[in-house]
């Protein structure tokens, strides 16, 4: 099998990197490039040596196998602990404000939920041709109960060019074509080859006649066509089950027991910049079952079937479609159930860990209580750890105390701005329990099923962060990783410059923009020319179909300059 072909080779990068900010930011509007200098704020740099830019850039999944496993093989997860569950903290600078209707709606027709953009590689939120960026969303007619819209999910993307006007694009997946009954949570990459690589979860199985709660991980890809009357998706490959729990690292259904499902469920795709290696994230729960753990003295019995993890898995081949399941980065055991939609933002080379957990998937016993709905975060100086939770106990950000479940499923973006959608909102002390036996039209009115304001996060320390601003609802900004950049031209003075052949450098395409260059027109209209086919002017009509995308992927594996 041929492996991918990469011809990078790599100068220096450096990043700027902003130092802890003591004081808190107002007034921000676009921090376009996170780290970056604002104003007076003194710039200081992290720098990737041209080596590391080769290892990312050059990085082969089937070459790089035993290296990346070595990384990952004996490691040991970190541990979310009962102790530090303890010190959760609701504060003012970790709570968001009341939201009141009415807002926005992303959708006439559909309530969203669980929200993810589409990415670059480099974990960069893409810009497709047209200037569009891309939201996915997990959905269900407004007309169904949204106690009900899990059993029978579906993914629905958007698109928009300010990243706040979002126009519904329609279900992503034809019907019948994905596999489990509903589709639950995952991620979305756009690879350098123009191929978008769609990670999701495949709950249940496709036709049963009673939902079951089986969860495994699925693949699909398919090209984009992106011009400037929007956007779609063609060329779907069919669709593969990539991940299964194994039983050993990985809990799988039979093993489960107790009051909460468990989980295998929302993939995140990740590259780590330090190494390349790449991989997937998921929620998982701690392998075996509840008669083999003991808590300890003191803890309710009970607690032992509370055993969320962070699971990780490593990349085996060239078509996203083998993986290789690793001891997990997280353990909550005898702590909490649920660890989910984990992701990592890298800031300033630490690695922030995040993920969304419930009140009532904390584990009995827990003082003064179990913590809130809300987003919580983790940061070590290398992916496999060791991590320690942010705040103490890991609370980065939660809901007001007088409406706890307005908002969930937090995504936090390399920016640190962070989505999240619109849950049981203006409940007004209504306990949440008390919810599903009210009236429909109570129900109805009291669930946002759409985006909720964007909210921006600051590090105060390495360990601490804030929040600093509340934006518009759903705004997704076109945040860039800190992560090497494979697509820049080595400076002549690149100290350890290779005097070789550079062709496929210069042609190497612009991150976020890729195949294309962007030109204005007479009307000052961005026009779009091809890379691939020597700068010829293409109409946007054209652009990103998928049988040139199938070209361009052709042309990047016969680089004819590099590959020798
Ligand atoms: C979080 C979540 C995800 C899951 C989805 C199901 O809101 O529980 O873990 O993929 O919702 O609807």
């Amino acid at each position: 099998m041929s492996h991918k072909q990469h011809n990078i080779k790599g100068c220096r990068q450096y990043f700027p990197v902003t130092p802890n900010q003591s004081e808190p930011i107002s007034n921000i509007s676009n921090r376009n490039f996170p780290s970056g200098s604002s104003g007076n704020t003194p710039v200081t740099f992290r720098g990737f040596s041209r080596e590391q830019v080769k290892r990312y850039c050059n990085y082969d999944p089937v070459r790089d196998y035993r290296r990346c496993l070595r990384e990952n093989r004996d490691a040991v997860p970190s541990a979310w602990t009962r102790a530090q569950s303890e010190q959760i903290r609701i504060t003012s600078t970790n709570v968001t404000n009341v939201i009141n209707a009415p807002f926005p709606r992303i959708s006439p027709d559909l309530n969203i939920w669980d929200m993810w953009p589409l990415m670059t590689k480099d974990g960069s939120v893409a810009e497709l041709p047209g200037g569009w960026r891309v939201l996915f969303a997990l959905s269900a007619p407004r007309s169904v109960l949204p106690g009900k819209r899990h059993d029978i999910a579906r993914i629905a993307y958007f698109y928009s060019r300010n990243g706040y006007d979002w126009i519904q694009g329609g279900l992503l997946f034809e019907e019948g074509t994905a596999f489990g009954s509903r589709q639950w949570a995952g991620s979305a990459m756009l690879d350098d080859d123009g191929r978008i690589y769609f990670f999701y979860t495949a709950t249940g199985r496709r036709g049963e006649a009673q939902i079951t709660y089986e969860q495994r991980i699925a693949l699909a890809s398919f090209d984009y066509v992106s011009n400037l009357d929007g956007v779609r998706f063609v060329n779907f490959a069919p669709h593969q089950i990539i991940l299964e729990p194994d039983g050993v690292l990985y809990q799988t259904q039979e093993q489960s027991s107790g009051g909460i499902i468990y989980a295998f469920r929302d993939p995140f795709f990740f590259k780590d910049p330090a190494t390349g290696c790449e991989y997937l994230l998921f929620e998982g729960n701690v392998a075996g079952t509840a008669s083999d753990i003991n808590c300890g003295p003191g803890v309710p019995e009970e607690a032992r079937y509370y055993t969320g993890n962070i699971g990780i898995a490593l990349l085996r081949n060239d078509d996203y479609s083998e993986w290789e399941l690793l001891p997990a980065l997280l353990e909550a055991t005898c702590n909490n159930q649920q660890t989910e939609r984990p992701h990592i933002v890298v800031r300033n080379g630490n690695y922030y860990l995040f993920t969304d957990s419930h009140k009532f998937t904390f584990a009995p016993g827990l003082v003064p209580g179990p913590g809130p709905d809300g987003l919580y975060g983790f940061v070590a100086s290398r992916l496999r750890g060791n991590y320690v939770p942010l705040n103490d106990g890991g609370l980065v950000l939660a809901n007001p105390p007088q409406e706890e479940y307005q908002a969930y499923s937090w995504l936090v973006l390399p920016d640190f701005s962070v989505l999240s959608f619109i849950d049981n909102f203006n409940l007004q002390g209504i306990s949440i329990d008390e919810v599903g036996n009210l009236p429909a039209e109570f129900q109805f009115a009291h669930f946002g099923g759409t985006l909720a304001p964007t909210v921006q996060l600051e590090l105060v320390t390495t360990t601490t962060t804030e929040i600093v601003a509340e934006f518009q609802y759903g705004l997704v900004m076109l945040a860039q990783s800190e992560s090497p950049k494979c697509d820049v031209k080595c400076p002549k003075d690149d100290d350890d410059h290779d005097h070789g052949h550079d062709d496929c450098d210069d042609k190497k395409h612009h991150k976020n923009h890729k195949h294309h260059k962007h030109h204005k027109d007479d009307k000052g209209r961005n026009k779009h020319y091809n890379d691939s086919e020597d700068y010829n002017e293409s109409s946007s009509e054209d652009y990103g179909k998928g049988d040139r995308n199938l070209n361009r992927r052709k042309n990047k594996r016969n680089c004819r300059h590099c590959n020798k």
